[in-house]
């Protein structure tokens, strides 16, 4: 891992009655600082205590860095703006897994092990007839790939042998499963993949052509799409991520652990927010494009409504992607002659709550999911499925960092401590006496 000590303030003091311990400061490669605590328990007999983490670094990595306070978002040293812009989805997606982007034949290689992998095991198709009707995707999706692990078992006595081609496997299976779910929950006959369409084009020919009405592969739309997926593809340590490591770190497969962080991503505090923003839209917009009246619930202490698509655990100012996403929502619109009120309400919500002293002094600002979902609307995606258009993008992510987390020598099982404030001995009194 790239640390080092820092050189002018090496090592921080602490003082517990009287004594005096030393702990290093340790450096990443942008300058952040961490104090390195692995020793405090040892020595002090004392655990930190951090609800939610806000402190706490729970490891090192090369993958992604961001700077909330100056939204600065890079992957593998490249910033955000830039991939978006100039790379596809599946280079971004080889760029995480390997540290590098590809050259044209390592890409060509890639694209042709996830058109090889496109197709899932034909009785697992089967699986989707069982599903209730209403079946939430999200959890048809955890459950879909955590069932990966029993048709492919490749993995289960070293994690990281044949780590590229399970990653391959999975990141172009998942999309396959996603579209079967979708269609399958429309009564529609499932639309297999073909050779001949790269990684976005796939998916959406498999979600929304018809035997009767066949679909027209635009390549705007998949430029955007690629964009999409890309913003999301990786953001360090947050929940879904963590879910992913944590649960990775007992030991389980690739399959079971990516089946934890799309768990975790289905939160309406985190991946869920997009379906969140299109729910809180449609809602004002049948209330009346009353928008204040939703402002103020967000302020109201007593209310528990909060703005989704608001604020983040570590974007202090506008998210880079939020920016990003933004304007592609603009040029979708555009493109396909759509003009949503949607829209136009979460713009005045944006310029108003940016505006507003309760919004400024927290540093609430919209974040990648606010946009997102206006964009996947147009594309003709259901709400229901945001959540899992966020899930195909994040997977490269998740297996990047479920990879980097098996190679790094320090890891360990996941296992946070706590600090016990139930009763303490209490003496049993036998049921009848009770
Ligand atoms: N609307 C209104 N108030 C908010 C919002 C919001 N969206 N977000 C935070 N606040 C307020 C909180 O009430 C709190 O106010 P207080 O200091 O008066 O108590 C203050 O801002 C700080 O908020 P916390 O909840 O402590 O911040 P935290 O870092 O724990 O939470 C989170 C971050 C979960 C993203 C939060 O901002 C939120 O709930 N946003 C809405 C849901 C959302 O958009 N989630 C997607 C995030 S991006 C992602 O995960 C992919």
């Amino acid at each position: 891992m790239l640390l080092k000590k820092n050189k002018q303030t090496n090592r921080a003091e602490l003082k517990i009655n009287g004594v005096k311990y030393h702990l290093d400061i340790i450096e990443g490669s942008t300058g952040e600082k961490a104090l390195d605590i692995r020793q405090l328990r040892s020595d002090t007999g004392l655990i930190t205590l951090d609800p939610g983490y806000k402190n706490t670094g729970s490891c090192c990595s090369s993958i992604t860095y961001l700077d909330g306070e100056k939204g600065i978002l890079n992957y593998r040293g490249y910033a955000i703006e830039e991939l978006a812009e100039k790379c596809s989805f599946v280079e971004v997606a080889y760029l995480l897994l390997h540290g590098e982007l590809p050259n044209l034949e390592q890409l060509n290689r890639f694209r042709h092990l996830l058109r090889r992998y496109a197709l899932i095991h034909e009785d697992m198709i089967h699986f989707f007839d069982h599903f209730p009707p209403n079946a939430t995707p999200m959890s048809i999706l955890s459950s879909m790939v955590n069932v990966l692990c029993n048709y492919y078992p490749e993995m289960s006595d070293d994690p990281l042998e044949n780590i590229d081609s399970t990653a391959a496997r999975l990141i172009s299976k998942i999309r396959t499963i996603a579209a079967f779910s979708y269609k399958k929950s429309i009564g529609h006959p499932l639309v297999y993949p073909r050779y001949d369409l790269d990684y976005c084009g796939n998916f959406l020919n498999m979600m929304f052509d018809r035997p009767v009405i066949p679909y027209e592969v635009k390549p705007e739309i998949v430029a955007t799409l690629n964009k999409l997926l890309i913003l999301q593809a990786d953001h360090e340590q947050n929940c879904s991520t963590s879910a992913v490591r944590l649960v990775g770190s007992a030991g389980v497969n690739l399959y079971a652990a990516i089946s934890a962080g799309i768990n975790a991503l289905w939160g309406p505090l985190h991946g869920g927010a997009n379906q969140a923003v299109i729910d809180m839209l449609e809602a004002i917009y049948k209330d009346g494009n009353d928008f204040k009246k939703y402002i103020e619930k967000a302020k109201d202490p007593d209310d528990p409504f909060r703005l989704s698509g608001f604020g983040h655990r570590v974007y202090k100012t506008y998210d880079p992607r939020a920016k990003i996403i933004k304007k592609a929502c603009d040029e979708t619109l555009a493109i396909l002659n759509i003009s949503d009120p949607l829209l136009d309400i979460a713009k005045q919500l944006e310029e108003v709550a940016l505006n507003d002293d309760y919004f400024k002094k927290r540093k609430l600002y919209p974040n990648v999911d606010f946009y997102s979902g206006i964009i996947y609307r147009a594309i003709g995606i259901p709400t229901n499925m945001f959540t899992v258009m966020f899930a195909l993008g994040r997977l490269p992510g998740w297996i990047a960092q479920w990879k980097e987390m098996w190679e790094d020598p320090e890891t360990k099982i996941g296992r946070p401590r706590q600090i016990y404030a139930g009763p303490t001995k209490r003496e049993l009194i036998p049921l009848h006496e009770r």
